[in-house]
């Protein structure tokens, strides 16, 4: 029997479709590449914007065509499966099993039943669940909180994932062994707010500490995603800044540069709290890598909102940002309550926001010129003759193939720059670098 996983969304997604494939190899099933190959297709949603729950919709489409003409099961998982719109999908394109965000863990059981099985209820042993290291990876994800527990009025993520819950720290530093001794050099830590790490539950570290423990295994580079202004405190900073194995990319999503779109967006910070921690960061970890989200067009942005936007960009002078035009999900507060903005205004911002995008990243990637940088080469490029990897700043690096034929860690000294893209040479031994280990 052949499945075949489709993934869209963000890590978290990406983990959770790794969890559910070493669920379905442990119960006898063969992993195929494309949905001619499969007996069973199992599509893992996300519905953050309105374009991804559009794919899903046309994909659902094609595979109850499928369905038709030879016979297939159809499986539907993550953030869309949860909402209502996803299960109305769900009836109309035939799906037999599906399961939101905290039931993967009933997929052998959905299986065994020959009748349409559908779990939407959070799971706890969702959180025990300890997928084995993905085959032959360099660099894998870990989950250790699922959930959050902010208000976004803009987000669906609440409702799609339910409140924080934090995995216990024991079984994060087993997954995290086992990868170690799966030849994993690179680690990054999943959650919709990683800061939140331990808050919920008495006696767990803090998210500074689990980072401090995480960094202290062995691991040559740990990463992690996504964190929130609100709760971005000193301690994580701190941890940062003495633990050598934990990556100096900080990802902080700001989403407006405005107060007032702050605040109906209910995030719970300004604009001053914001650049406070980026100060803070500056300071402490001076060559940190930032990156940020941001949302334009949110209903009733105004062109001043915008600019405020706009200049907070050059006050931080980001290194990467994923910019996104408002969508509005039915089921958030925003949907409800608020105007769209016409979609010209708000194409109009996106593309004078990336215009700003191009400029500092070309500025900042600029900076790395002439300097070593520790890439973890993951294989070949799309540019012939050359193979890609990513440096700790997460800036993705192109390597003359030649220079590095086998994927690993290696030195490289970056020559030339474009805003997307850093190009440079393996410097030293063509063997991968050895790795400084942190000291315990
Ligand atoms: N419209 C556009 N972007 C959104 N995001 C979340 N919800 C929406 C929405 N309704 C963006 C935010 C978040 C990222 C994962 O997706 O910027 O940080
Ligand atoms: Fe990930 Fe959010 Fe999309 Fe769910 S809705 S898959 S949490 S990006």
């Amino acid at each position: 029997m052949r499945a075949h996983i489709i993934t869209y969304g963000c890590q978290m997604n990406e983990y959770d479709s790794h969890l559910v494939a070493s669920e379905l190899v442990s119960l006898g099933w063969e992993l195929v590449d494309s949905v001619e190959e499969a007996d069973f297709v199992l599509v893992n949603t996300c519905a953050v914007r309105g374009k991804p729950v559009e794919k899903v919709r046309s994909l659902l489409g094609q595979l109850r065509k499928e369905k038709e003409r030879r016979g297939l099961l159809i499986g539907m998982m993550g953030c869309l499966a949860q909402l209502d719109e996803g299960q109305q999908m769900a009836k109309k394109f035939g799906v037999d099993i599906l399961l939101g965000p905290g039931a993967l863990t009933s997929l052998p059981e959905a299986l065994k039943q020959n009748a349409r099985f559908w779990d939407l209820t959070f799971r706890e042993d969702v959180l025990d669940y300890i997928p084995p290291p993905p085959k032959g990876a360099l660099s894998a994800h870990v989950t250790i909180i699922r959930g959050c527990n902010h208000h976004c009025t803009y987000c669906i993520v609440p409702t799609t994932r339910g409140p924080e819950v934090s995995r216990h720290p024991d079984l994060i530093l087993k997954e995290i062994e086992l990868l170690k001794q799966a030849g994993v050099v690179e680690v990054t830590l999943l959650g919709q707010n990683v800061n939140s790490y331990g808050k919920d539950q008495p006696g767990f570290p803090s998210f500074a500490e689990l980072l401090r423990m995480v960094g202290g295994m062995g691991i040559p580079r740990v990463r992690f995603l996504t964190s929130h202004p609100v709760n971005f405190t000193d301690d994580i900073i701190q941890a940062i800044a003495e633990t050598p194995a934990i990556c100096r990319y900080i990802h902080l999503p700001v989403q407006s540069g405005s107060d007032r779109v702050l605040r109906r967006m209910a995030r719970e910070y300004r604009r001053a709290h914001y650049l406070d921690r980026i100060r803070k960061i500056r300071e402490m970890l001076p060559d940190a890598v930032l990156s940020t989200d941001i949302i334009v067009g949110f209903p009733g942005e105004t062109e001043e909102d915008f600019q405020e936007t706009l200049s907070l960009y050059d006050e931080v002078g980001y290194d990467q940002a994923y910019m996104f035009i408002y969508s509005p999900r039915p089921g958030t507060p925003a949907y409800k309550h608020f105007q769209d903005l016409p979609r010209e205004v708000k194409v109009e911002r996106l593309m004078r926001l990336i215009e700003k995008q191009k400029e500092w990243s070309y500025r900042r990637n600029l900076e790395w010129v002439g300097k070593t940088v520790e890439v973890l080469v993951r294989g070949e490029a799309k540019e012939e003759g050359f193979v890609q990897g990513h440096d700790r700043g997460n800036h993705p690096v192109l390597i003359p193939a030649a220079q590095a034929p086998v994927p690993g860690l290696y030195q490289v000294e970056i020559k030339q720059a474009t805003p997307h893209l850093l190009f440079g040479e393996v410097v030293g031994a063509r063997e991968p670098a050895p790795i400084p280990l942190p000291v315990a």
